[in-house]
């Protein structure tokens, strides 16, 4: 069922149309207002119980319990929107499997979660709510995992968005899909939306052919208007190639924060080691052992360096037929399997790119 029904009307058919059917009187502008609200009770309660609803029954309905219908028919949509574009729920403790030392935690927790969890200190500071930001930085760094702790951490809705998935229709539609989708989370509140690989429709309109240019453009127009909203939206763009991003993208007033996602210290590697080792069927385990053999992994390095060593203990165990227990000389057999992402040239690279590009 839908409710893009044919019922618009002047203001004063409107006004004229209420009166008939409750014998309520209303000026022509606010009876134009309820008129509309009238027709989306009128489809909410159509819903509810599976047949069409006469628009004389929805009218009475809905002006008897005129509060409480609006913010029901808001609550449905808001349901469904959410539904249609995938919103997952995060739990809280996902924030905790990120180690203070982790670039960019303390930033994020200054920057973006204190703002918006301290609203009125904020408010009596000006410290203005952060709307949209950036992350950049090597993959596998944790900028998606990031992303997700903070939705978690603010008990917000998750969101995401993958260019590609705006590219189903081809690349003339993605323009339009963008257009649409951005509408449809304006609608939301408190929701975390997340773009990844930001570059595919923010990419840099100089060496852009005519449709590249044309999504950049939409999106440009999109931050605005969302960044309008008086809804809790925070809009995180996640990208591995800073460089390719249109030069407008990253100008102040834009995005709130700029903020580099690099490779992690002693402290990072070992939360996240003892993270995953917890999963295992662990013995003794030297930590400051894993610690110094994990230098310049990523988070993505470190689960798969773990995976390997989880596969060969169950193997062992299948051939054996008994107890195995990792330990330390394990992760020593398995480290060979795993090379560390984070090359010097890698890391070189970031921190130039970090020095250019991070507003925080
Ligand atoms: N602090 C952490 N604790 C545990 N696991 C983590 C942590 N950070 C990242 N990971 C894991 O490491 C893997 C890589 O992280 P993630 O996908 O967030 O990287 P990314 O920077 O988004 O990569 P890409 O640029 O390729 O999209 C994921 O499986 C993620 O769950
Ligand atoms: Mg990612």
């Amino acid at each position: 069922m839908n409710n893009k029904t044919p019922y618009s009307l002047s203001p004063e058919a409107c006004a004229s149309r209420i009166f008939e059917m409750s014998g309520a009187e209303f000026e022509p502008d606010i009876a134009a207002d309820l008129w509309s609200k009238i027709i989306n009770h009128k489809w909410l309660l159509s819903e509810k119980v599976g047949r069409d609803v006469g628009l004389r029954t929805a009218c009475i309905d809905f002006l008897e319990n005129m509060e409480q219908a609006h913010d029901e028919y808001r609550a449905y949509k808001h349901k469904d929107i959410l539904k249609e574009m995938g919103a997952q729920n995060i739990s809280r403790e996902m924030w905790d499997t990120i180690a203070d030392s982790q670039p960019p935690k303390q930033l994020v927790q200054r920057r973006i979660i204190l703002p918006l969890t301290e609203e009125s200190l904020a408010k009596k500071h000006g410290v203005v709510r952060p709307k949209a930001i950036i992350f950049f930085g090597p993959p596998g760094t944790g900028k998606t995992h990031f992303v997700k702790a903070i939705a978690g951490v603010l008990s917000w809705w998750y969101i995401e968005i993958i260019p590609s998935m705006l590219m189903a229709d081809g690349l003339e539609k993605v323009g339009a899909n963008l257009r649409e989708v951005m509408q449809q989370a304006r609608n939301l509140d408190e929701v975390v939306l997340f773009i990844d690989e930001f570059e595919e429709i923010a990419g840099s309109r100089d060496t852009a052919d005519r449709i590249d240019k044309s999504i950049t453009n939409e999106f440009l127009k999109q931050i605005p208007l969302l960044k309008n909203q008086e809804n809790k939206i925070l809009l995180v763009c996640a990208t591995n190639y800073i460089r390719q991003l249109d030069a407008a993208m990253l100008r102040p007033g834009r995005f709130d924060c700029i903020i580099p996602v690099g490779g992690l210290d002693r402290k990072g590697r070992a939360t996240i080691l003892e993270h995953y080792i917890s999963k295992l069927n662990a013995g003794q385990v030297d930590l400051d052992q894993l610690i110094e053999m994990t230098s310049g992994f990523t988070p993505a390095d470190i689960q798969y360096f773990i995976d390997q060593v989880a596969h060969f203990a169950f193997e062992q165990e299948l051939i054996d037929k008994k107890d195995y227990r990792v330990t330390t000389d394990t992760f020593i057999q398995m480290i060979p399997k795993v090379h560390p992402s984070l090359s010097s040239k890698v890391i070189e690279e970031f921190e130039k790119d970090s020095i250019i590009y991070s507003r925080v």
